[in-house]
C-alpha cells in the first residue's frame, strides 16, 4: 500500500459495505470476536451455586455455573453425548448438577460427567472423557467474562489504563437492578458501536444530555479501551426529570467528590460498554445476528441503597436514559440505511473523533479488505482468503 492511500485510511471512517456484508460477518467472527472477551453476567447474578446464566454468543451457546465451591466456571451449554442444549433461558438454577432434558447424562457443576443412564450400553466408555467442554472465563471485578480462543490480553490487562479509576465505583459489589434485557437493532453491530463511541454527536442529536451536560464530553482512545466522559451541570434542565436527576441525586458514599456528578462511559473492544453512573452501572454488549441485525444485551447493578432520593434518581436516569436510547436508535438507521446506497464512500474523521480512529485502524489491521471502498465480490472470503492468509 502507498504512503498516500495509508493516511487517506488513518483520516476516513469505514467503507459502507463493511455494515452489510455476509461474508465480513463471517470475517468478524473469526478476526474480531473469536479472540475477544465477552462479559456474560457478574457474580452476584449467580451467588448461589448451581446459580447460571447464559450468553448466545454467534452461534455458540455458553453457560457460566457458579460451583460448589463458590468459584464460576464456564462451559458450552451443549451435551457430549447429542449435543442437546443443557439449560434454557437466560439464567436459571442447577440444583446441585446439571442434567440433560434428552438422554438424563448428568453433569457436576464443575463440567465433569457423573452419570449415564443405560452406560453398559457404550462400549469402551470412560466419563471422564466426557465431561463439558470448557470456555476460557476470567472475572474482572465482579464480572464475569468469556473468550473463545486466547490472542488477546487479560480483560485486566486491557482495562489496566483506568483500574484505578474503576476501583473507585468497588464494581465487585454491585448487585443486579434488574433482568438481563435485549434490544434489536436493525443495523449492523459496528453501527451501534461507532454510535457509542461517537462523542460529537452528541450535542446535535441529544438535547437532553446537552441539557445536562452541556456542549462537551470528553472522549479519549487507549489501546483497548475507549471513555467518554461528562459532568453535570448545576444549571437546573428546562425538562422535568432531567432537572429532577440533577435535584435528588445524593451523594454515594464511595465515590470521591470529583466523581460524584460525573458520567463515565467504557468501550472495551470491540463491542462491550460499561455506562458508569454515580448511582448505578450497566453492560451493553453488541452482538451481531446478521449483516443488518444486532441484539443489544444490557443489565444494570447498583449498590444495596434503599433512600429514597437515591431510588428516584435511578429511576430518573432510565427515563433519561431511554430517551437517549430512543434518538440513537433513530441515528443509527439513518446511517445504516445510508451506508447501503451507492453514493456513499467513506467520510472524513475529525482529529478529536479518536474512538473511531482506533477502531478503524483496528479493524484494517484485522481485516485488510476493510480498506476496500467497495466489497470484492460475492464469497469473497471463502474464494481468494483463507483465514488468516488476507492479501494487504
Ligand atoms: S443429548 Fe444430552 S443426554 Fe443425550
Ligand atoms: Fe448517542
Amino acid at each position: 500500500m502507498d504512503a498516500r492511500r495509508a493516511a487517506l485510511d488513518e483520516d476516513f471512517s469505514l467503507p459502507g459495505w463493511i455494515y452489510r456484508d455476509a461474508d465480513f460477518l463471517r470475517a468478524e467472527k473469526e478476526q474480531v470476536f473469536a479472540a475477544s472477551w465477552q462479559v456474560v453476567c457478574h457474580l452476584n447474578d449467580i451467588p448461589n451455586p448451581g446459580d447460571y446464566h447464559t450468553l448466545d454468543f454467534l452461534g455458540e451457546p455458553i453457560v457460566a455455573v457458579r460451583g460448589r465451591d463458590a468459584g464460576v466456571k464456564a462451559f458450552f451449554n451443549v451435551c457430549r453425548h447429542r449435543a442437546a442444549r443443557l439449560v434454557d433461558g437466560g439464567s436459571g438454577h442447577c440444583p446441585g448438577r446439571i442434567v440433560c432434558p434428552y438422554h438424563a447424562w448428568t453433569y457436576d457443576l464443575d463440567g465433569t460427567l457423573s452419570a449415564v443412564p443405560h452406560r453398559k450400553e457404550f462400549v469402551d466408555f470412560s466419563l471422564g472423557n466426557f465431561g463439558l467442554k470448557a470456555v476460557e472465563s476470567e472475572v474482572y471485578k465482579g464480572f464475569v467474562f468469556v473468550r473463545l480462543k486466547p490472542g488477546l490480553p487479560s480483560v485486566a490487562d486491557m482495562l489496566a489504563p483506568y483500574q484505578d479509576e474503576l476501583a473507585l465505583y468497588r464494581l465487585e459489589e454491585l448487585r443486579p437492578l434488574g433482568r438481563v434485557t435485549m434490544r434489536l437493532r436493525h443495523v449492523n453491530w459496528k453501527n451501534v458501536t461507532d454510535n457509542y463511541s461517537d462523542a460529537m454527536h452528541i450535542a446535535v442529536a441529544h438535547p437532553g444530555l446537552s441539557r445536562l451536560f452541556g456542549q462537551t464530553y470528553g472522549v479519549e482512545a487507549e489501546l483497548w479501551v475507549d471513555k467518554m466522559w461528562g459532568h453535570l451541570r448545576d444549571t437546573p434542565s428546562s425538562q422535568l426529570s432531567e432537572r429532577m436527576y440533577q435535584t435528588v441525586l445524593p451523594k454515594s458514599p464511595h465515590l470521591p467528590e470529583d466523581r460524584q456528578r460525573l458520567w463515565t462511559y467504557f468501550k472495551l473492544w470491540p463491542n462491550v460498554a460499561f455506562d458508569i453512573y454515580p448511582d448505578q452501572v450497566d453492560f451493553m454488549q453488541m452482538i451481531p445476528l446478521s449483516p443488518t441485525e444486532t441484539l443489544v444485551r444490557e443489565i444494570a447493578y447498583a449498590h444495596p441503597d434503599e433512600r429514597r432520593e437515591m431510588r428516584a434518581a435511578r429511576y430518573l436516569n432510565w427515563r433519561i436514559n431511554r430517551r437517549v436510547s430512543l434518538e440513537d436508535k433513530a441515528l443509527i438507521e439513518r446511517v445504516q440505511a445510508g451506508m447501503g446506497s451507492r453514493s456513499y464512500s467513506p467520510g472524513p474523521l475529525g482529529n478529536s473523533e479518536v474512538s473511531l480512529r482506533s477502531f478503524a485502524r483496528r479493524m484494517r489491521e484485522l481485516i485488510p479488505e476493510s480498506r476496500l471502498e467497495c466489497a470484492p465480490g460475492a464469497g469473497w472470503r471463502t474464494v481468494g482468503n483463507p483465514p488468516g492468509r488476507h492479501g494487504g
